[in-house]
């Protein structure tokens, strides 16, 4: 029986999206199936408890973003958090960053309506353009391709930078602080590269040479897959492997909004060789949660599901539990990162400031790192481990979330909000983040 595709675009010219697809799917993949076995033993490493996974990278990743500063400022906010954690708690850190493919939105809306005009929503660059005109907003396929190339760009240049020694704690210029300000999670950051850039130089006094390892770190990508003909045409086989992989990414997710167990999302998941990342929240039935499980991965595979739950602060403590039990009854042992981000989106209209009268979406930072601390004092009551975190953050100094060691208040926000979807942590929010982990996952060992 044919499922039922929630969240897709509706295009007008189906002759014009086939040519799309085809030309896509005799185009080369982004991203090997070695690699893609390769992350899903790592997970099976943090599902262990062996190693944490960061999830991190923007809401929505523009065309215009592809840019040489905006993709190193985005690499750099990755590896800074990675070192935190992995200073932090002795483990290793599993580095996924949202990003060359980040492209397709959902939509609580199918339609947005502004002064009487009513238009289909913006969902993403790779189905639309966000500017509100008819013709923007028209669902246009060529999108999909110029998506598919901008994720190359992406690729390409990330794994240059990974090639070239981007991660080499050496290179000052990856390792130091962009913002300017001074902050306790700054001064502490400090102390940590300073305390790692000794004790690797000691070791090369004592070896006479650099461990290749320290140089060299791993970066794997993930995005929602949201846009099932784009995720099908570069899902592909490949030559002494069985099964599919969708070599567009790493990591697929399946999001809140299209994770029903009967929806076509899950049917397309459960004939990947991937690893999947599902989204659990308020609205996830554990019931539910279980039959899509089964569906995705009856073998149990380790490695092969990352629950990413996301219920808010003020839900975690109560919506979790049921969940975890539910999915630990069920034989899952099950890889449990925390999203802290989605729950916590709220709506507020600035009375001062540049942005005065005009609704904007914001998240209070208190509130993310409260949902954080919940998710490790739930995870352990019920027996269970937090096993990473999945966040929304940029590179760039912006004023999106309110709080933090700067106490942006909602008058701050129309100051540097460049997000066109969900508020990011800034770079000083986002360390701030990793170091409370960090104590966390210290206190836990
Ligand atoms: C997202 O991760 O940007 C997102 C839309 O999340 P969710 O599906 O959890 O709402
Ligand atoms: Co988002």
């Amino acid at each position: 029986m044919a499922k039922s595709a929630a969240q897709q675009p509706s295009y007008d010219d189906c002759a014009a999206l086939e040519a799309v697809l085809a030309e896509l799917a005799a185009l080369p993949p982004l991203v090997t199936s070695g690699e893609v076995l390769a992350l899903k033993q790592q997970l099976a490493a943090a599902a262990r408890g062996e190693a944490f996974v960061l999830q991190a990278g923007d809401c929505a990743e523009s065309f215009a973003q592809c840019r040489p500063d905006a993709i190193t400022a985005q690499l750099k906010i990755l590896l800074q958090m990675s070192l935190v954690l992995v200073h932090g708690s002795g483990r290793r850190v599993v580095r996924l960053a949202r990003l060359a493919g980040q492209y397709a939105k959902p939509r609580s809306a199918d339609a947005e309506v502004r002064d009487g005009v009513s238009l289909p929503a913006y969902r993403g660059d790779n189905v639309n353009r966000s500017e509100f005109s008819a013709a923007a907003r028209r669902p246009d396929p060529e999108l999909l391709l110029r998506g598919y190339e901008r994720a190359a760009l992406t690729l390409n240049f990330v794994r240059a930078l990974v090639d070239g020694g981007f991660a080499d704690i050496h290179h000052p210029e990856q390792w130091d602080l962009s913002f300017a300000h001074a902050s306790p999670s700054r001064d502490e950051y400090e102390r940590i590269v300073n305390e790692i850039r000794a004790s690797l130089d000691f070791a090369r006094t004592l070896t006479g040479e650099d461990h290749p390892a320290l140089t060299r770190v791993d970066f794997f990508t993930s995005h929602e897959a949201l846009v099932l003909p784009y995720e099908q045409a570069l899902t592909r086989q490949v030559p002494r492997r069985d099964g599919w992989f969708n070599l567009s990414t790493h990591l697929p997710w399946i999001g809140m909004r299209t994770a029903s167990p009967d929806g076509a999302h899950v049917e397309y998941a459960r004939g990947l060789s991937n690893p999947i990342g599902i989204k659990v929240g308020p609205a996830t039935e554990p019931a539910a949660l279980v039959r899509t499980l089964e569906a995705i991965d009856p073998h149990r595979e380790p490695g092969r599901v990352t629950l990413i739950h996301r219920f808010g602060a003020d839900r975690i403590a109560e919506g979790l539990p049921p969940v975890l039990r539910a999915v630990r009854a069920a034989g899952w042992p099950g890889l449990w990162i925390c999203d802290p981000m989605h729950g916590n989106t709220e709506t507020v209209v600035p009375t001062d400031g540049a942005g005065a009268g005009r609704p904007v979406k914001t998240r209070a930072f208190a509130k993310v790192m409260l949902e954080l601390e919940r998710a490790f004092e739930v995870h352990a009551s019920c027996g269970t481990h937090l096993g990473g975190v999945h966040i929304e953050v940029t590179g760039d100094d912006v004023t999106e979330c309110t709080g933090g060691s700067r106490g942006l208040s909602d008058a701050d926000l129309a100051r540097a909000y460049r997000s066109a979807v969900d508020p990011r942590l800034n770079a000083e929010q986002a360390l701030e983040l990793s170091m409370l982990m960090a104590r966390h996952l210290r206190a836990g060992r």
